[in-house]
């Protein structure tokens, strides 16, 4: 979709083209044979732009509960936040205001922090932000909200130096991921220019991020799981920054931060497996923390090189989930699937 088309379907004719998309409940597989039909009553531009819409407004709905009203691409869509997430975090904003979000994109991160101060987004790319734009207006926070088309990589269209950032740089292009926050869209360290104005400070990078590359940056590393899975880590800068590493668990919160360097992590002693297995969550692996977790827990740890812990009592922490140790096996896959078939798994 281009921006033309977007506020042809904007126009009321384009909101008809929609609603009639809807109604198909569309998916991506089905497309032709949808496209085929609305372009009869349509013109084909706008029956493509409404069928996009409408099959993207349902994938969307496991990121944003109100999906339904909003506008995404399909890259756009799979680069935004979860609103889950993305209203935790802006959690940490409170109390800073305005807040500008630089990479805004379709304002899936815009969302969450307009609902608690004045946010400017900021992106490069024209389309996404007129959907930005029209993303919060259709959610009620136009009057929370502004939106500016800039190059980040030019001078901060940002003024006040009691303005919070919040940063989340591109980290795929042309279709493929970018591994070294060196390469990002822009890269990490344009952030040294902003820290001078602008002390409080969010970025968003890759849960797989490689540890060694970060610690040039003087910022607490926080990794966020959602639902089991690890979606994001994100550095706090200047006074955003509570400790130096964080797990956190969503929903919940629950989160679990420690200020000590990376080679002081309790050392948990080791045992055969005891009563229960206990396997940490997503977060916790990532941000180093099994062995503060198993000292909160009191458990022992099978190996130094597993995460796996192991415990007499059970624990409701959320953090890890625990299986019962019905039996012991040697390793041997045949033997496995033999006692699994036994017992009809
Ligand atoms: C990962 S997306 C942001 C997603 C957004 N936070 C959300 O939840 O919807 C990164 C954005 O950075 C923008 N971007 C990349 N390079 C940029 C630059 N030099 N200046 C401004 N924006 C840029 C891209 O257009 C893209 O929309």
């Amino acid at each position: 979709m281009d921006v033309e088309n977007f506020l042809y379907l904007l126009t009321a004719e384009g909101q008809n083209a929609l609603d009639a998309a809807s109604k198909l409940e569309p998916r991506e597989e089905d497309f032709l044979a949808h496209f085929t039909a609305l372009s009869k009553v349509f013109p084909a531009d706008l029956a493509r732009a409404a069928l996009e819409t409408a099959i993207l407004r349902r994938e969307a709905k496991v990121k944003f509960p109100q999906a339904d009203r909003m506008y995404f691409t399909r890259e756009a869509l799979e680069q935004a936040t979860s609103y889950d997430v993305s209203s935790y975090r802006s959690e940490r904003y409170e109390g800073y205001h305005p807040v500008a979000d630089l990479g805004c994109s379709i304002g899936g991160d815009t969302i969450a922090f307009a609902q608690k101060a004045f946010t400017t987004g900021v992106d490069l790319d024209p389309l996404r932000i007129q959907m930005a734009q029209e993303n919060l207006r259709s959610l009620g926070l136009a009057e929370q909200s502004a939106f500016l088309q800039a190059d980040l990589v030019s001078l901060l269209p940002i003024k006040g130096k009691h303005t919070a950032l919040f940063f989340d740089p591109a980290r795929r292009s042309k279709g493929r991921r970018i591994f070294s926050v060196r390469d990002y869209h822009p890269p990490l360290n344009i952030i040294y220019t902003w820290l001078k104005n602008f002390p409080a400070v969010g970025v968003k990078i890759s849960p797989g991020v490689d540890l060694d590359e970060l610690t040039e940056y003087s910022a607490e590393v926080e990794f966020i799981s959602l639902r089991g899975e690890l979606k994001e880590a994100v550095l706090w800068f200047g006074p955003l920054k509570t400790a130096s590493r964080r797990a956190t668990l969503l929903p919940g919160p629950h989160t679990i931060g420690v200020d000590r360097p990376p080679n002081e992590e309790p050392v948990l002693p080791l045992s055969e497996p005891l009563t229960f297995l206990l396997e940490p969550d997503p977060s916790i692996l990532r941000a180093g923390l099994v062995g503060d977790l198993g000292a909160i827990l009191d458990a022992a740890q099978l190996d130094p090189s597993i995460a796996y812990l192991t415990a007499d009592s059970a624990t409701n922490n959320p953090f890890v989930r625990g299986y019962i140790i019905e039996d012991l096996l040697p390793f041997h896959l045949k033997l496995l699937r033999a006692y699994l078939l036994e017992r009809g798994v």
